[in-house]
């Protein structure tokens, strides 16, 4: 079936580096942006953000947050906004990450609060979910992250400005990934699940990104299969070598 759908290879940078780093980072993955043909995503720490801003700027590199508060302002302490994050020169912010759910208690309506907030802000939400081990174990996986999406994307939200990331819980920073076919699987399950909740226009044009151990040798088969859209890579995104070649394995 031939897709409208681009390729995006997006890196977490989770709470890793200081600000040198963070510029070396980043012009490492500037460099090297001309020679891949999927788009490229890069998620600093929020204090970083300006600095990786003016490095990636005009370079064709995407910005985006970690997360978002669901309000565009007010007594929030220690909490950014959507609309702070576009000022900034993002037009992407990850919501709902396994580790924002376990470590911050996010609910679905929560993580949904906030994809809204981004939308309204012009950004594009990366929606996660994805499953425990526990979960697995138990043949929970496909009933959980139908429940996670469902709960986290907007009514109102489109393919354009919805990217949504599959990431087992545990096979993020473990080296561990489910098989190929259990990946095809769970996304041809999601994108049915989108298509029943939001149309099929939304499933047929919505990119579905496999995150939790991606690295340069696993990325040429995960990234073939056919409802996979690009990737959320957490630890290989820190070397700019290894995000490239995560790209140069996508296209
Ligand atoms: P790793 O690539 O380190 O497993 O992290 C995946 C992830 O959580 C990206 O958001």
């Amino acid at each position: 079936m031939a897709t409208p759908r681009t390729m995006l290879i997006a890196g977490n940078w989770k709470m890793n580096g200081l600000e040198n780093e963070a510029l070396a980072l980043a012009k490492g993955v500037v460099a090297g942006a001309a020679d891949v043909r999927c788009a490229l995503l890069v998620c600093p720490p929020s204090v970083q953000l300006s600095t990786v801003a003016a490095a990636v700027s005009g370079s064709g590199v995407a910005l985006g947050g970690q997360d978002c508060h669901p309000s565009a302002n007010g007594a929030h302490t220690g909490d950014v906004s959507a609309e702070m994050l576009s000022d900034i020169g993002c037009g992407y912010v990850i919501v709902g990450h396994s580790e924002r759910r376990a470590d911050h208690g996010e609910s679905d309506a929560l993580v949904r609060a906030k994809a809204e907030a981004a939308q309204r802000a012009g950004l594009t939400a990366v929606i996660c979910v994805g499953e425990t081990e526990a979960e697995r174990d138990a043949g929970r996986a496909d009933a959980v992250v139908a429940g996670q999406v469902t709960g986290s994307v907007p009514k109102d939200a489109t393919a354009a400005n919805t990217v949504i990331a599959y990431e087992p819980v545990w096979a993020i920073g473990t080296g561990r990934t489910p098989t190929p076919d259990d990946v095809q699987a769970i996304h041809r399950h999601l994108r049915d699940t989108v298509s029943a909740n939001h149309g099929a226009d939304f499933a047929a044009g919505v990119r579905l990104l496999y995150g939790g151990s991606v690295k340069p040798g696993n990325a040429v088969e995960l990234m073939g299969l056919a409802d996979v859209d690009g990737a959320l890579v957490g630890g290989a995104s820190l070397v700019a070598e290894d995000f490239l070649a995560i790209a140069a394995s996508s296209a």
